[in-house]
């Protein structure tokens, strides 16, 4: 299939989107924002990071996340809890952290073990503290357009896109992937930047035919290197939200190999989307404690 595609050899080289430089970026900016804040009187920003459990990929997220803090001057107070905690228990704990005056954010890994349920717990945590922004009020506002906290990751995909001069107005985006931790928010955020926004999924017909009309195409399916050339229109900006463990090691949802040489701009996994999401995590830590103090 790829050989019946146009390999676009009048192209310069793409450009490769640093999201390390982008999100070192990001964490200076926080950080020099809890400097004003703790120069004023006040404390510095508290974030309560809730894991459940011992998934070695959720404990690998929450340690960056916990370091990230560390680098900025944000408060980091861990809550490390057993797999069978009853429901009871765990949105006891989230009741507390919300009631608490040190904590300005409130982050649960997820997926929770089952059988916990996620939804009563992420609509425990009080919008004002909702960091990760997957709460009804924080995924209405943005809806609706007004201001909110927004889902760190396609937050830091805007701020990437922002940072390398990438305008999505006008834009024909395809969002491949619906969830509610990424796609959908993606979504309404490209909306919002006046692209022309198409959402697509595992049910989608022809998937490889609309994904060649996106001038920006943002991967998140969750299945590694799924998005070779033939879903590429030459000379798109494509946007790799997949972070996929495998044998050899973490894979984005797109063939980089394949994919990069036709592009303009492409994020490679590692080192694209993954750190710029953490960092958004600080920066929304920030603002939940200024709004908050
Ligand atoms: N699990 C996978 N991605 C995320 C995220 O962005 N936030 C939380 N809390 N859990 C996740």
């Amino acid at each position: 299939m790829t050989d019946t595609l146009p390999t676009f050899p009048q192209s310069p080289s793409p450009v490769i989107i640093d999201g390390v430089v982008a999100a070192a970026r990001v964490k200076a900016e926080v950080a020099a924002g809890i400097c004003d804040l703790t120069a004023r009187g006040s404390v510095a920003p508290g974030l309560a990071v809730v894991l459940v459990g011992d998934d070695p990929a959720s404990i690998a997220y929450v340690r960056m996340k916990e370091r990230d803090c560390a680098e900025v001057g944000i408060r980091a107070t861990d809550y490390r809890l057993p797999a069978d905690i009853p429901q009871k228990e765990l949105n006891a704990l989230i009741e507390e952290l919300n009631r608490s005056e040190r904590v300005h954010g409130v982050l649960v890994q997820l997926p929770l073990p089952a059988p916990l349920d996620e939804a009563q717990v992420i609509e425990r945590i009080a919008p004002a503290k909702d960091v990760d922004g997957f709460g009804a009020d924080s995924l209405g506002r943005l809806v609706r357009g007004e201001r909110a906290l927004r889902a760190c990751t396609p937050a830091g995909v805007m701020r990437l896109l922002d940072d390398y001069g990438i305008d999505p107005d006008g834009k024909r985006a395809v969002v491949v992937g619906r969830s509610v931790i990424v796609g959908k928010p993606m979504a309404l955020l490209l909306l919002e930047r006046n692209a022309t926004v198409t959402v697509c999924h595992s049910r989608t017909a022809d998937l490889a035919a609309l994904c060649r009309e996106a001038d920006l195409l943002v991967a998140a399916v969750g299945r590694p290197g799924m998005i070779d050339r033939s879903y590429v229109k030459p000379g798109a900006v494509v946007i790799d939200v997949g972070i996929n463990r495998t044998d050899k090691g973490l894979v984005g949802d797109v063939d980089f190999a394949d994919v990069a040489p036709i592009t303009a701009a492409i994020t490679p996994v590692p080192g694209g989307v993954g750190p710029m999401t953490r960092a958004l995590l600080m920066a929304n830590t920030l603002a939940a404690a200024q709004a908050q103090l």
